[in-house]
């Protein structure tokens, strides 16, 4: 980043009679961070002065070289030559100096009626707009391998747990639509938020409004917005649409990690149903036979940052007065990495399953172990010898005690050694005592 001491007091300077002390500039600039939203702050700025020049408050000169400036700083930006400095603060005030540059005092009619305040509240709500977006589209992503992977295992057996103890037989389709779910309800989340961040906070300018007549509607339309936000003070302190957007990042992750979490126990040997591609696996510097599930372990780990990040912003926001204070400098940070997170998380997590392998033979034979049709045992006493379900429980209890102690399944018992517990018992019960039939 370029340091240009001259610059420093250019846009708020007035009353000021040194440039600020260097530690000073280090703990005030955001443009580290907030350049990241140059396209947002040039699409806003090119909004507002379209409506200045349509209710005649510049003139239509100074609008066009205004507009053919914001151009041509979107060029620059784009090819790499533009100069951020930490000097001009924030990207705001980065892109307006430059205009300066290129368009002389017409520049300075571009800030007629507006604040950084309501600026910056109206870029950062068009970027995290975009974010849902793109998030959005990956959530798909992911969920389109989900079902093409239930499809492909809708009669794959598999043990179902509860406690991590084998619980009853399922299928690893019915298993993986369980995420396609929850993924389904993200997205909701994702989109129900959209409509919350979808309001402009142009026109409020700091915090009362501005004199000039200003068309609030048009400068919401041309921006996409769905309108103008009506209370002035709300308009450039409200930040429970990042808060909401982090949240929704943090559940999504959150159910990305679970999913992480099962990947990892099947993937190990004990468990064995899972084998992951090499794409998506990395090896051991010290013992060669170890394949590790880094990505699985690293989607489990990010969540971490993303909860992180929503406690930051709650943190930051909870005892903030009306209207803007400088702290809602820091929403932009854990914002944007809450997106790239859950970017990376999804897809890995899509990679990661796309290419994996499932084994049906392990995961039928793991079924078959611990038990899991004694539910089906006692339904069956219920339905055919009419037993209350509390007793059925009672006596599968004992035929579950049978087979442990002689270690063998519950369709390897004799069907003496059945009736010897309950007598009424009938061979059809080996219908139900093995997970296939
Ligand atoms: N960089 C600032 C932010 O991100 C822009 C708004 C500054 N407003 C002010 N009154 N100093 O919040």
């Amino acid at each position: 980043m370029k340091k240009n001491q001259n610059k420093s007091n250019t846009m708020w300077g007035g009353r000021f009679e040194t440039t600020p002390d260097l530690i000073m500039q280090q703990i005030n600039a955001s443009i580290g961070v907030d350049q990241r939203m140059w396209k947002q702050d040039i699409e806003g700025s090119k909004a507002h002065c379209k409506m200045l020049v349509k209710q005649n408050i510049i003139t239509d000169s100074d609008g066009k070289a205004i507009l053919d400036g914001l151009d041509q700083i979107e060029k620059e930006i784009e090819s790499g030559t533009f100069e951020f400095t930490a000097e001009l603060e924030d990207i705001h005030m980065n892109v307006e100096s430059r205009l300066k540059d290129i368009v002389g005092d017409a520049a300075g009619r571009l800030h007629t009626a507006r604040s950084r305040n309501d600026q910056v509240a109206t870029d950062f709500r068009l970027w995290v707009r975009d974010a849902i977006n793109i998030l959005i589209h990956k959530i798909e992503n992911l969920q389109q391998t989900l079902a093409t992977l239930s499809k492909e295992h809708d009669t794959s057996i598999m043990p179902g747990f509860t406690h991590l103890q084998a619980a009853q037989p399922i299928t690893l389709g019915r298993h993986l639509d369980a995420y396609y779910q929850m993924l389904s309800r993200d997205k909701s989340r994702f989109e129900d938020c959209a409509t919350r961040v979808n309001e402009c906070p142009l026109g409020a300018a700091a915090l009362a409004g501005t004199p000039f007549p200003i068309d609030r509607a048009y400068t919401a339309e041309q921006l996409g917005f769905d309108r103008p936000m009506p209370n002035t003070l709300d308009a450039v302190s409200a930040r429970d649409f990042a808060n909401e957007f982090l949240f929704c990042a943090a559940q999504c992750g959150l159910h990305l990690s679970r999913l992480a979490e099962e990947i990892i126990i099947w993937a190990t040997p004990q468990f064995g149903f899972i084998r992951l591609s090499d794409q998506w696996s990395t090896g051991s510097s010290i013992m060669p036979q170890k394949k590790n599930p880094d990505a699985a372990e690293l989607i489990r780990g990010k969540t971490g940052r993303l909860s992180g990040n929503l406690v930051q912003m709650l943190t930051v926001m909870k005892a903030l007065p009306l209207a803007y204070n400088k702290d809602m400098q820091e929403d932009k940070e854990s914002t944007f990495d809450s997106f790239d997170t859950l970017i990376l998380g999804l897809e890995a997590m899509n990679g990661m399953l796309a290419t994996a392998t499932f084994n049906k033979d392990i995961m039928l034979e793991a079924a078959e172990d611990g038990f899991t049709t004694a539910t089906a045992l006692a339904d069956w006493l219920v339905i055919h010898l009419n037993m209350p379900f509390r007793n059925a429980h009672h006596v599968t209890g004992r035929i579950v005690k049978m087979a442990e102690d002689k270690g063998c399944k519950l369709h390897e018992l004799e069907l003496s050694e059945m009736q010897s517990v309950e007598a009424a018992i009938t061979d059809k019960i080996y219908k139900v005592l093995r997970v296939q039939t």
